[in-house]
């Protein structure tokens, strides 16, 4: 449907089809960067004798990706022309630049999903609080309006590097700098969820990182933790700052993590994260694609 560019890295692409599974925040999908229909026919490539051969198909040569890329559901309508899902992207290599480049409206698209578990909304708890960073903000947007359809009371935390590279519209005269929630993200405040925005550099916002601005929202807010879920997806540090802090206040905390991955769906093992267990040693390697993305904090066995 669109391609449409948000700052400098960060793209948001509206694409449509017939029918979509069910789905839930936290999900995603594995999206074929490269053009419906267009791989060279097989064929046998000679090897000469003087070193490796001169490859010229596009799967192996081209700037165009063999494998899928995984990105996260940002969002999802259920319209009378069909679904709608919404992914916001990072421009970081070969099939993201190609999106950028390439996509435009009525082209069509290979998209795998849903995949993934996603967040497990807790039922009990009645407020919540998202935290997410760089591109891990995009689920927070689709949970956020899962949340608010839920009745749950939340804030959100957006962290990055520098202000242009936050990939969500934001009302800068509307931020706090002290770090207080606001209705300043515009697909949060739609859901009625304020906002605190952290950048690295203090270009905007809460000087600092975004794990310490959700820290003084706790301090000042003193509430039951009890009460609260916390939901976060961004840079591992983030979530490992994010996952020490609730364990130690004794709050309840789901992360979804991220791993290269190249199947997406359980087959090529590449996507593990160590997960605590009652086995003899303690813990095992579960696969990020299946078993999660999202994981319980305290189970996450950090490197
Ligand atoms: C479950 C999941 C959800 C994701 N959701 C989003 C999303 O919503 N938006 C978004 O922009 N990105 C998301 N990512 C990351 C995204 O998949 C990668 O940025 C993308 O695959 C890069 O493809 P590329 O061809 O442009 O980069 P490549 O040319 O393959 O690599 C460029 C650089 O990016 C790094 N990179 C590539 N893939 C990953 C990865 N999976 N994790 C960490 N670093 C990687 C490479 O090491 C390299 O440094 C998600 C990843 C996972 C596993
Ligand atoms: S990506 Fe292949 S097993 Fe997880």
């Amino acid at each position: 449907m669109s391609n449409e560019r948000l700052c400098p890295e960060h793209y948001l692409l509206r694409l449509r089809a017939a029918e979509f599974p069910p789905t839930l925040a936290g999900q995603f999908v594995q999206l074929q960067c490269r053009r419906l229909g267009e791989q060279d026919p097989a064929r046998e490539v000679p090897w000469p004798a003087a070193g490796p051969p001169r490859l010229t198909q596009a799967e192996l040569a081209g700037r165009e990706p063999f494998l899928r890329r995984p990105f996260s559901l940002a969002g999802r309508r259920d319209t009378p022309a069909g679904v709608e899902l919404d992914l916001i992207y990072r421009t970081v290599g070969t099939g993201t630049h190609w999106l950028a480049e390439v996509v435009r409206p009525g082209q069509r698209l290979s998209v795998l999903g849903p995949l993934g578990n996603g967040f497990a909304v807790r039922a009990d708890k009645p407020r919540a609080a998202l935290i997410g960073g760089g591109v891990g903000i995009p689920p927070m947007i689709y949970l956020a309006e899962t949340l608010a359809r839920a009745g749950k009371q939340s804030v959100a935390f957006h962290g990055a590097r520098t202000a242009a590279l936050l990939p969500v519209a934001v009302a800068g005269d509307a931020v706090s700098p002290a770090g207080r929630p606001t209705p300043c993200v515009e697909p949060f405040a739609r859901a009625d969820v304020p906002s605190v925005v952290a950048t690295d550099d203090g270009s905007l916002g809460f000087a600092g990182m975004v794990s310490r601005a959700f820290e003084s929202w706790l301090d000042a807010e003193r509430l039951d933790p009890s009460s609260l879920a916390v939901y976060s997806c961004g840079p591992e540090p983030m979530m490992r700052a994010v996952a020490e802090l609730c364990l130690t206040r004794g709050i309840d905390c789901q992360l979804c993590m991220e791993r290269h991955m190249a199947c997406g769906m359980g087959t090529c093992q590449s996507c593990v994260v160590k997960i605590r267990d009652d086995t003899p040693q303690g813990w095992s390697f579960k696969l990020c694609c299946t078993d999660g993305p999202v994981f319980e904090a305290g189970r996450i066995v950090w490197a």
